[in-house]
Protein backbone atom coordinates (compact mmCIF):
# COMPACT_ATOMS: atom_id res chain seq x y z
CA UNK A 1 0.00 0.00 0.00
CA UNK A 2 1.17 3.29 -0.97
CA UNK A 3 0.08 6.68 0.87
CA UNK A 4 -1.58 9.88 -0.02
CA UNK A 5 -2.20 13.09 2.21
CA UNK A 6 -5.69 14.15 2.07
CA UNK A 7 -5.27 18.08 2.97
CA UNK A 8 -4.89 20.92 1.09
CA UNK A 9 -3.23 22.42 4.30
CA UNK A 10 0.76 23.43 2.48
CA UNK A 11 2.31 23.19 5.88
CA UNK A 12 1.06 19.82 6.57
CA UNK A 13 1.90 18.43 3.06
CA UNK A 14 4.99 19.61 3.75
CA UNK A 15 5.62 18.07 7.11
CA UNK A 16 3.90 14.36 6.00
CA UNK A 17 6.64 15.14 2.73
CA UNK A 18 9.43 15.07 4.80
CA UNK A 19 8.42 12.24 6.46
CA UNK A 20 9.01 10.50 3.35
CA UNK A 21 5.96 8.19 3.42
CA UNK A 22 3.48 10.22 1.13
CA UNK A 23 3.43 9.80 -2.64
CA UNK A 24 0.86 11.74 -3.68
CA UNK A 25 -1.87 14.41 -2.87
CA UNK A 26 -5.56 14.70 -2.64
CA UNK A 27 -8.70 17.54 -1.86
CA UNK A 28 -11.91 18.17 -2.54
CA UNK A 29 -13.65 21.20 -2.08
CA UNK A 30 -14.64 21.08 1.69
CA UNK A 31 -10.53 21.00 2.26
CA UNK A 32 -9.78 23.46 -0.25
CA UNK A 33 -12.60 25.41 1.33
CA UNK A 34 -11.33 25.24 4.53
CA UNK A 35 -8.25 26.86 3.31
CA UNK A 36 -9.54 30.02 2.62
CA UNK A 37 -7.21 30.50 -0.41
CA UNK A 38 -7.52 30.59 -4.10
CA UNK A 39 -7.88 27.14 -5.46
CA UNK A 40 -5.56 27.35 -8.48
CA UNK A 41 -3.26 28.58 -6.40
CA UNK A 42 -3.20 26.06 -3.92
CA UNK A 43 -3.56 23.02 -6.44
CA UNK A 44 -0.17 25.10 -7.96
CA UNK A 45 1.79 25.40 -4.52
CA UNK A 46 1.22 22.14 -3.76
CA UNK A 47 2.76 20.88 -6.87
CA UNK A 48 5.83 22.35 -5.97
CA UNK A 49 5.71 20.67 -2.91
CA UNK A 50 5.00 16.69 -3.97
CA UNK A 51 6.01 14.87 -7.26
CA UNK A 52 2.99 12.51 -7.62
CA UNK A 53 -0.13 12.32 -8.00
CA UNK A 54 -2.41 15.31 -6.73
CA UNK A 55 -6.31 15.19 -7.00
CA UNK A 56 -7.96 18.39 -8.27
CA UNK A 57 -12.06 18.14 -7.99
CA UNK A 58 -14.49 19.67 -10.44
CA UNK A 59 -17.29 21.56 -9.30
CA UNK A 60 -19.63 21.59 -12.33
CA UNK A 61 -22.57 18.76 -12.42
CA UNK A 62 -22.70 18.38 -16.29
CA UNK A 63 -19.87 16.57 -18.23
CA UNK A 64 -19.27 19.23 -20.55
CA UNK A 65 -18.60 21.33 -17.47
CA UNK A 66 -16.76 18.80 -15.69
CA UNK A 67 -14.38 18.08 -18.91
CA UNK A 68 -13.71 22.30 -19.22
CA UNK A 69 -13.27 22.22 -15.68
CA UNK A 70 -10.61 19.27 -15.87
CA UNK A 71 -8.67 21.09 -19.04
CA UNK A 72 -7.94 24.19 -16.98
CA UNK A 73 -6.69 22.34 -13.82
CA UNK A 74 -4.53 19.82 -15.79
CA UNK A 75 -3.10 22.77 -17.44
CA UNK A 76 -1.57 23.34 -13.90
CA UNK A 77 1.14 20.82 -13.78
CA UNK A 78 1.65 17.15 -15.02
CA UNK A 79 0.68 15.72 -12.35
CA UNK A 80 -3.04 16.51 -11.91
CA UNK A 81 -5.38 14.30 -11.66
CA UNK A 82 -9.23 15.25 -11.97
CA UNK A 83 -11.54 14.35 -9.44
CA UNK A 84 -15.13 13.54 -10.56
CA UNK A 85 -17.99 12.67 -8.64
CA UNK A 86 -19.69 8.64 -9.03
CA UNK A 87 -22.68 10.75 -11.35
CA UNK A 88 -23.81 9.56 -15.37
CA UNK A 89 -22.22 12.77 -15.55
CA UNK A 90 -18.80 11.98 -13.93
CA UNK A 91 -18.87 9.03 -16.05
CA UNK A 92 -19.37 10.37 -18.97
CA UNK A 93 -16.66 12.62 -18.16
CA UNK A 94 -14.12 10.06 -17.33
CA UNK A 95 -14.87 8.69 -20.37
CA UNK A 96 -14.11 11.75 -22.06
CA UNK A 97 -10.52 12.94 -20.02
CA UNK A 98 -9.38 8.87 -20.02
CA UNK A 99 -9.46 9.21 -23.90
CA UNK A 100 -7.58 12.24 -23.91
CA UNK A 101 -4.87 11.10 -21.80
CA UNK A 102 -6.01 12.82 -18.57
CA UNK A 103 -5.83 10.72 -15.46
CA UNK A 104 -8.86 10.32 -13.42
CA UNK A 105 -10.25 9.55 -10.00
CA UNK A 106 -13.87 9.17 -9.52
CA UNK A 107 -14.60 9.86 -6.14
CA UNK A 108 -17.73 9.55 -3.64
CA UNK A 109 -17.74 5.66 -4.34
CA UNK A 110 -19.90 3.97 -1.73
CA UNK A 111 -20.89 0.68 -3.55
CA UNK A 112 -18.91 -2.09 -5.10
CA UNK A 113 -20.64 -1.65 -8.51
CA UNK A 114 -20.32 1.87 -8.49
CA UNK A 115 -16.12 1.52 -8.35
CA UNK A 116 -16.72 -1.23 -11.44
CA UNK A 117 -18.68 1.64 -13.63
CA UNK A 118 -16.21 3.80 -12.67
CA UNK A 119 -13.49 1.49 -13.56
CA UNK A 120 -15.13 0.63 -16.80
CA UNK A 121 -14.97 4.74 -17.45
CA UNK A 122 -11.59 4.42 -17.78
CA UNK A 123 -11.13 5.77 -14.39
CA UNK A 124 -7.08 5.44 -13.30
CA UNK A 125 -8.47 5.64 -9.54
CA UNK A 126 -11.46 5.07 -6.81
CA UNK A 127 -11.92 6.52 -3.98
CA UNK A 128 -14.41 4.55 -1.51
CA UNK A 129 -14.67 6.52 1.42
CA UNK A 130 -14.51 4.14 4.57
CA UNK A 131 -15.20 6.31 7.42
CA UNK A 132 -18.91 7.90 5.87
CA UNK A 133 -20.31 4.15 5.60
CA UNK A 134 -19.02 3.60 9.67
CA UNK A 135 -21.17 7.01 10.13
CA UNK A 136 -24.12 5.49 8.67
CA UNK A 137 -23.67 1.83 10.55
CA UNK A 138 -22.01 0.30 7.75
CA UNK A 139 -18.92 -1.51 7.33
CA UNK A 140 -16.83 0.72 5.31
CA UNK A 141 -13.93 -2.21 5.31
CA UNK A 142 -15.73 -4.80 3.89
CA UNK A 143 -16.08 -2.44 0.57
CA UNK A 144 -12.70 -2.04 0.00
CA UNK A 145 -12.55 -6.10 0.64
CA UNK A 146 -15.35 -6.59 -2.13
CA UNK A 147 -13.75 -3.65 -4.77
CA UNK A 148 -10.57 -5.76 -4.40
CA UNK A 149 -11.29 -8.90 -5.34
CA UNK A 150 -13.21 -7.44 -7.67
CA UNK A 151 -10.32 -5.86 -9.43
CA UNK A 152 -8.47 -8.96 -8.83
CA UNK A 153 -11.10 -11.67 -10.40
CA UNK A 154 -11.38 -9.45 -13.64
CA UNK A 155 -7.87 -8.02 -14.27
CA UNK A 156 -8.98 -4.43 -13.63
CA UNK A 157 -6.01 -2.26 -13.50
CA UNK A 158 -7.70 0.91 -11.75
CA UNK A 159 -6.30 1.56 -8.28
CA UNK A 160 -8.21 1.99 -5.21
CA UNK A 161 -7.39 4.74 -2.96
CA UNK A 162 -9.32 4.09 0.26
CA UNK A 163 -10.77 7.59 1.07
CA UNK A 164 -12.10 8.59 4.30
CA UNK A 165 -10.02 7.02 6.95
CA UNK A 166 -10.48 7.64 10.27
CA UNK A 167 -7.61 5.65 11.82
CA UNK A 168 -4.73 3.37 11.64
CA UNK A 169 -7.36 0.32 11.88
CA UNK A 170 -8.28 1.30 8.67
CA UNK A 171 -5.08 2.01 6.92
CA UNK A 172 -3.69 -1.52 8.11
CA UNK A 173 -6.78 -3.74 7.48
CA UNK A 174 -7.76 -2.09 4.00
CA UNK A 175 -3.27 -2.77 3.36
CA UNK A 176 -4.16 -5.85 4.25
CA UNK A 177 -6.78 -6.46 1.81
CA UNK A 178 -4.45 -4.75 -0.83
CA UNK A 179 -5.94 -2.21 -1.94
CA UNK A 180 -3.20 0.26 -3.57
CA UNK A 181 -3.16 3.48 -2.06
CA UNK A 182 -4.68 5.31 1.17
CA UNK A 183 -5.12 8.98 1.23
CA UNK A 184 -4.56 9.64 5.07
CA UNK A 185 -5.53 12.86 6.84
CA UNK A 186 -2.36 14.24 8.66
CA UNK A 187 -3.71 13.92 12.22
CA UNK A 188 -3.59 9.81 11.23
CA UNK A 189 -0.09 10.14 9.59
CA UNK A 190 1.20 10.98 13.17
CA UNK A 191 -1.59 8.49 15.10
CA UNK A 192 -0.03 5.79 12.58
CA UNK A 193 3.32 6.69 13.83
CA UNK A 194 2.84 6.05 17.81
CA UNK A 195 2.71 2.95 20.06
CA UNK A 196 2.94 3.62 24.04
CA UNK A 197 5.69 1.00 24.50
CA UNK A 198 7.70 3.11 22.07
CA UNK A 199 7.89 5.97 23.61
CA UNK A 200 8.29 4.40 26.71
CA UNK A 201 11.45 1.97 25.65
CA UNK A 202 12.86 5.43 24.39
CA UNK A 203 12.45 7.13 27.87
CA UNK A 204 13.65 4.10 29.21
CA UNK A 205 17.09 3.62 27.20
CA UNK A 206 18.18 7.37 27.81
CA UNK A 207 17.79 6.52 31.36
CA UNK A 208 19.96 3.56 31.29
CA UNK A 209 22.18 5.69 28.86
CA UNK A 210 22.39 8.61 31.64
CA UNK A 211 22.75 7.01 34.14
CA UNK A 212 26.01 4.78 32.91
CA UNK A 213 27.31 8.37 32.36
CA UNK A 214 28.39 7.42 28.68
CA UNK A 215 29.31 10.09 26.03
CA UNK A 216 28.54 9.62 21.87
C1 LIG B 1 -11.10 11.59 -0.53
O1 LIG B 1 -10.43 11.79 -1.50
C2 LIG B 1 -11.77 12.61 0.28
O2 LIG B 1 -11.08 13.83 0.15
C3 LIG B 1 -11.78 12.31 1.75
O3 LIG B 1 -11.11 11.12 2.05
C4 LIG B 1 -13.06 12.53 2.42
O4 LIG B 1 -12.97 12.16 3.78
P1 LIG B 1 -13.98 12.61 4.91
O5 LIG B 1 -15.10 11.64 4.94
O6 LIG B 1 -13.16 12.57 6.17
O7 LIG B 1 -14.43 14.01 4.57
Amino acid sequence: MRFFIDTANIEEIKEANELGVICGVTTNPSLIAKEGRDFIEVVKEISTIVDGPISAEVISLDHKGMVEEADKLSKIHKNIVIKLPMTLEGLKATKILSQKGIKTNVTLIFSATQALLAARAGATYVSPFVGRLDDIGQDGLSLIEEIVDIFNVNAIETEIIVASVRNSIHVAQAARMGADIATVPYKVITQMTKHPLTDKGIENFLKDWEGASLKL
